[in-house]
């Protein structure tokens, strides 16, 4: 898509002006590591657009959205240990690599150099930023100890699941159109707007990296197949099946969440009964739902229509991403 193909280059060309040079290097190097993997860097480009569509100077927002990206791989560092996940962009995890400890502070230290990209705003504008940042932070990390929690929570409903993600995912995603809103100076009600849609679009992103768990590919998707599976997680895909199952199937959901093992038989048996229960069809569903939603914000907003239709195509790109 040509109008990511420029955003992607700006972030890019971005990333490699700021690679870390400080010392020690057993601390930065892992930081350079997971930052110069890529992956498809969303969420600057959100910065940017929203910058960009409401007639902000892009030159401003070029810190604040490297600054999102930093804060977004420090969460994945951190996400890969409590989710003893070994792969992510198709190479081995910080803390398979490095152990513990090193995906602790590389973590901690992306975070800190996110904040540090923020100094250049002017004061009013900084203090926006940093308010919704630290915000955005705090719920993410209420939407991870949900996610946790809900490993060994039975009883967790469809409701429980939306606010779970609606914090780990959703709200980046939203922070990060309006954050680019309030350095173009947008009014009040249009980075709320933009803000919606992020969020919207966001859960719908959660949803789909929930179903590419076990539907995608994983030399595309870059990430261990049926992860989610392994380590019990109440993904969409676990409760639309456990909602649809008969008992019998319900009986053997639940044995097999009961227990984390490697054993394959466990995501033999699992993914079974989410094609038995159709669950893929049913989550894809729920993605167009939400970017429906999402969608209905944006028309809202208070510009020619024109400046509409990159958000429209990223949603879409988003919502039909192999990766
Ligand atoms: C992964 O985010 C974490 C989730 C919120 C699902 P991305 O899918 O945006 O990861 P990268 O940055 O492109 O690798
Ligand atoms: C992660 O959710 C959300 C955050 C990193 C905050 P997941 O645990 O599903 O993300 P992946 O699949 O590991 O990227
Ligand atoms: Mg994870
Ligand atoms: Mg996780
Ligand atoms: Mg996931």
């Amino acid at each position: 898509m040509e109008f990511l193909d420029r955003y992607q280059q700006i972030v890019a060309d971005a990333i490699t002006k700021y690679t870390f040079k400080d010392k020690p290097s057993e601390l930065y190097d892992p930081m350079n590591y997971i930052i110069s993997h890529g992956g498809k860097r969303l969420r600057p480009i959100m910065v940017l657009m929203a910058c960009e569509m409401f007639g902000g100077d892009l030159k401003q927002a070029i810190k604040p959205a490297l600054a999102i990206e930093f804060f977004h791989n420090f969460t994945l560092i951190h996400d890969d240990i409590m989710d003893e996940a070994p792969l992510r962009r198709n190479k081995p995890t910080i803390h398979t690599l490095h152990g513990l400890n090193v995906g602790i502070l590389s973590g901690d230290g992306l975070m800190l150099k996110a904040y540090k990209f923020f100094e250049d705003l002017e004061p009013e504008i900084f203090k926006a930023c940093i308010r919704i940042f630290t915000h955005t932070g705090l719920l993410l990390c209420e939407g991870q100890q949900y996610d946790i929690n809900f490993e060994t929570q039975k009883d967790v409903t469809f409701d429980d699941y939306i606010r779970m993600i609606t914090y780990k995912t959703g709200v980046l995603s939203a922070s990060s159109f309006e954050i680019g809103a309030l350095i173009a100076r947008a009014d009040f009600k249009d980075a709320k707007a933009i803000f919606n849609f992020g969020k919207h679009i966001g859960i719908a992103f959660q949803i789909m990296d929930d179903y590419l768990d076990v539907f995608g590919d994983q030399a595309q998707f870059g990430k261990k197949h049926a992860g989610d599976i392994y380590e019990n997680k109440k993904t969409v895909l676990y409760l639309l099946a456990r909602e649809h199952a008969t008992d019998e199937e319900r009986k053997e959901l639940d044995y097999w969440y009961s227990k984390k093992t490697e054993n394959v038989d466990k995501v033999y048996g699992v993914e079974k009964i989410f094609r038995r229960t159709k669950v893929d069809e049913k989550a894809l569903r729920l993605i167009e739902k939400h970017n429906e939603i999402g969608q209905s914000y944006l028309q809202k907003i208070d510009v020619p229509e024109e400046k509409k239709k990159p958000f429209i195509e990223l949603a879409n790109y988003l919502l039909r991403r192999e990766s």
